[in-house]
C-alpha cells in the first residue's frame, strides 16, 4: 500500500515511525517530513498546505491513503480534494474540520447534541462583549473565534485583563480574521486532559488520553506554546470517565455533525477538563495532538496503518485496538526563545547517545540536515526525547537521561513533564 503522509512536526514523525511498522506499508512518502522522517519515508519538499500539488502528487504516485497530520490543510479542503480525485484521505471534510476552525461553530454543534461544555455567549461587538464580561464577573475566558495558532485564549483573572483581552482581539485584530467575534465563556476548573477518538462517521472507537503541558516554563507558568511535552495514560483518567466522555461528549457530536449532513471522518481530538461535576469539552481538534501522537504513537499495538483504512472505509465496528499497559513520555527540546523569536540553523549533537538509552525513543520536529550532514534546528519545538517504562516515573526517568545526552546549547526544555502524575 502506498501512502502520502502530509506535515513535518514531531506528530508526523511519530506517525510515519507506526505507519512504518505496519505488514500493509508498501511505500511511505512525507510532505514535507524533517530530517527524523526522512530517515522512514521519501520526503518529499510539498507544503503541507498546497492542496492542489499534494493531490497531483498522490494522483501521479497512484498513492492509496493520504494521512493528513495538522489541521491546517484539512480546513483547506485536502480531504474534499482527494475525495474528488478518488483518493482516500484520513481526515475530515473542510464542512467537518470546522469543529476546530471555528469555535462558534464548535459551541453550535455541541449545544444541540447536549454535550456537558462550558457557558458561553458571542460577540461581534466589543462593547457588547464587554458589557457581558462586566456583569458575568472574573475569571472568565476570552477566545478568538477563528484559528489563532493555539494563541487566540485568554483565561482572564480580572475585568481589566478580559477587556484587555477583548480589545486586541476584536479592535487590534492582533490573531487577524481569527478575531472578528470573540467567544466569551465560564472559566472551568480541574485538570485537563486530551482525549483521542477514531471514527468513521458513524462509529466512534476510544483511542487513548495524554496530557499535555502548554505553558513554556515549569509548574506550568509563562506563556503558551503548541506542547512542551506529554504523557499517556493520565492516571486522573479513568475508564469509568473514558465512558462518560463516549457516551456524553464524542457520539452526541458525531451523531449530531452526521445529521447535519457533515459527518466526522478522522480522530477528533477532545480537550477536556476534569472537574468536580465530571469530564467537560473545552474544545475539539480535528486531527492528533502535538506532541500527544508521539506518547499515543509509542502505546498503540494496533497496525496503525488498518486502523487508519478501516476510519476511512466505515468499518470501524469490526475493529478494535489495543495499547501496551506501559506508559510513556515524550519532553519537548525547543529553540531558546520559543514560544517568542529564536535562532534557526543551530547545531545538535548527541541524538544516537539519546535515543540509545533504554526504552528512549527520538522524535524529530523542526529538524534539517546542513549541507555536511550536521542536524541543525530547523523550528521552534525541534524534538521530542521520549520513553516509554513500565511505570510512569521509569519513563520519565529514560527519557530525562536521553534528554541529558543531547549537546544542544540553543535549546531548553522543561525538567517537570508529568509533575502532576509523578
Ligand atoms: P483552547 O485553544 O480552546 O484549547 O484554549 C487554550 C487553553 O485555554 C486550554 O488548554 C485551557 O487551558 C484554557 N481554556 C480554554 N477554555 C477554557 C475554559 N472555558 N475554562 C478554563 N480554561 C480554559
Ligand atoms: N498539544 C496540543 C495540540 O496539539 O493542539
Amino acid at each position: 500500500m502506498k501512502v502520502l503522509l502530509v506535515g513535518g512536526g514531531g506528530r508526523e514523525h511519530a506517525l510515519a515511525w507506526a505507519l512504518a511498522g505496519s505488514g500493509l506499508l508498501g511505500k511511505l512518502w512525507c510532505a514535507p517530513g524533517n530530517a527524523g522522517i526522512a530517515e522512514l519515508a521519501e520526503c518529499v519538499p510539498i507544503g503541507a498546505e498546497d492542496v492542489p500539488a499534494l493531490v497531483a502528487f498522490a494522483k501521479d504516485k497512484a498513492v492509496d491513503l493520504v494521512v493528513v497530520g495538522p489541521e491546517a490543510p484539512l480546513t483547506l479542503g485536502l480531504a474534499d480534494a482527494c475525495a474528488a480525485a478518488g483518493i482516500r484521505c484520513f481526515g475530515p471534510s473542510a464542512a467537518a474540520a470546522r469543529l476546530e476552525g471555528s469555535k462558534a461553530f464548535t459551541r453550535e454543534v455541541t449545544s444541540a447534541a447536549g454535550v456537558p461544555g462550558a457557558e458561553w455567549a458571542q460577540f461581534t461587538d466589543p462593547a457588547a462583549a464587554r458589557d457581558y464580561v462586566r456583569r458575568k464577573g472574573t475569571p472568565i475566558v476570552v477566545k478568538a473565534d477563528g484559528l489563532a495558532a493555539g494563541k487566540g485564549v485568554v483565561v482572564a483573572g480580572t475585568a481589566a485583563e478580559a477587556e484587555a483581552a477583548i480589545s486586541e482581539i476584536m479592535e487590534d485584530r492582533v490573531h487577524g480574521a481569527a478575531g472578528a467575534s470573540v467567544l466569551i465563556e465560564e472559566c472551568l476548573f480541574g485538570q485537563e486532559v486530551s482525549f483521542f477518538a477514531l471514527c468513521d462517521g458513524t462509529m466512534a472507537l476510544p483511542m487513548a488520553a495524554a496530557q499535555d503541558h502548554k505553558r513554556v516554563g515549569e509548574g506550568d507558568l509563562g506563556p503558551n506554546t503548541g506542547g512542551m511535552g506529554a504523557y499517556s495514560p493520565p492516571p486522573a483518567f479513568t475508564p469509568e470517565i473514558e465512558a462518560e466522555v463516549m457516551a456524553r461528549i464524542i457520539r452526541p457530536t458525531l451523531a449530531e455533525m452526521a445529521r447535519r449532513g457533515t459527518p466526522f471522518r478522522g480522530v477528533l481530538f477532545a480537550g477536556l477538563m476534569l472537574t468536580d461535576s465530571g469530564p467537560r469539552l473545552i474544545e475539539f481538534n480535528v486531527r492528533f495532538g502535538d506532541p500527544e501522537c508521539q506518547v499515543l504513537m509509542l502505546r498503540l499495538q494496533s497496525d496503525l496503518l488498518a486502523a487508519l483504512l478501516a476510519a476511512c472505509d466505515g468499518e470501524l465496528e469490526r475493529f478494535a485496538l489495543r495499547w501496551s499497559p506501559e506508559a510513556a513520555l515524550v519532553v519537548v527540546m525547543a529553540a531558546r526563545g520559543y514560544p517568542g523569536a529564536y535562532a534557526k540553523g543551530t547545531r545538535i549533537e548527541g541524538v544516537e547517545a539519546a535515543a540509545a538509552v533504554p526504552g528512549a525513543h527520538v522524535f524529530h520536529a523542526g529538524t534539517t540536515r546542513g549541507p555536511d550532514g550536521a542536524l541543525l534546528a530547523a523550528g521552534g519545538r525541534v524534538l521530542g526525547i521520549a520513553a516509554t517504562g513500565p511505570t510512569l516515573r521509569a519513563a520519565h526517568d529514560a527519557a530525562y537521561d536521553a534528554v541529558d545526552q543531547l549537546k544542544w546549547p540553543d535549546g531548553f526544555c522543561r525538567r517537570d513533564i508529568g509533575w502532576r502524575a509523578l
